[in-house]
């Protein structure tokens, strides 16, 4: 079972890199094979709309989201995590996603090359864990319309500093558990 982690957060180091890692720490200690990527150290440009992808399943602009397609495509599981920014997931995050429209034929099949798990990491500065989750929920859509199976979903909150997250063991202990159900 191959997992590949990737960070939507800017920030090296920070809180969602932590969450991220937590999960892939328990997925790994689970018996998986796990991979890091950050999407603040790839050039990813954004999605310009030409709607080649859908026809031919390639995208006309090769930069190193072609290194992150074919590792999701040679990975069982993908844990997506992104800090809360403006309401919605980060700049990078939602580039990535855009960047997902390849995933689908005209008929809207998906081109993943088999069945694939999703879960999610979130953390935000506000401390109200209900804040946002109507616009996780309505986030998260996207993926099984894409032909992703729904795994999960750890949410840190308060989080503001890059250590605060270490303070929340809890939290940090749900994410390696979500790891560990992953990787089986
Ligand atoms: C540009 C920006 C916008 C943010 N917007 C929100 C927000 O709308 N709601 C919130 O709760 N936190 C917001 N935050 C706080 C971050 O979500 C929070 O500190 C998060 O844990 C940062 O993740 P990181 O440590 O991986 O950078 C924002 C932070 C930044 C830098």
């Amino acid at each position: 079972m191959k997992i590949l982690g990737i960070d939507g957060s800017p920030r090296k180091d920070g809180n969602t890199e932590k969450l991220v890692r937590r999960i892939l720490a328990g997925a790994e200690a689970a018996g998986g094979r796990i991979e890091f990527l950050k999407l603040a150290d790839l050039t990813i440009d954004y999605c310009m709309g030409c709607g080649a992808c859908r026809a031919t399943g390639d995208c006309v602009m090769h930069d190193d989201m072609d290194r992150v397609y074919d590792t999701l495509q040679q990975s069982d599981v993908i844990v997506l995590g992104s800090p809360v920014y403006a309401w919605q997931v980060s700049g990078n995050t939602k580039v990535f996603m855009d960047r997902l429209c390849r995933v689908l034929t005209p008929q809207y099949e998906s081109r993943l090359n088999g069945p694939k798990k999703i879960a999610f990491a979130y953390t935000q500065g506000n401390p109200d864990a209900e804040k946002f989750k109507p616009y996780f929920d309505y986030q998260e859509k996207l993926f099984p319309f894409l032909g992703f199976t729904l795994a999960g979903r750890v949410q840190a909150t308060g989080t503001r500093a890059k250590e605060d997250i270490l303070a929340q063991q809890e939290t940090l202990d749900r994410a390696y558990s979500l790891g560990q159900k992953l990787a089986v």
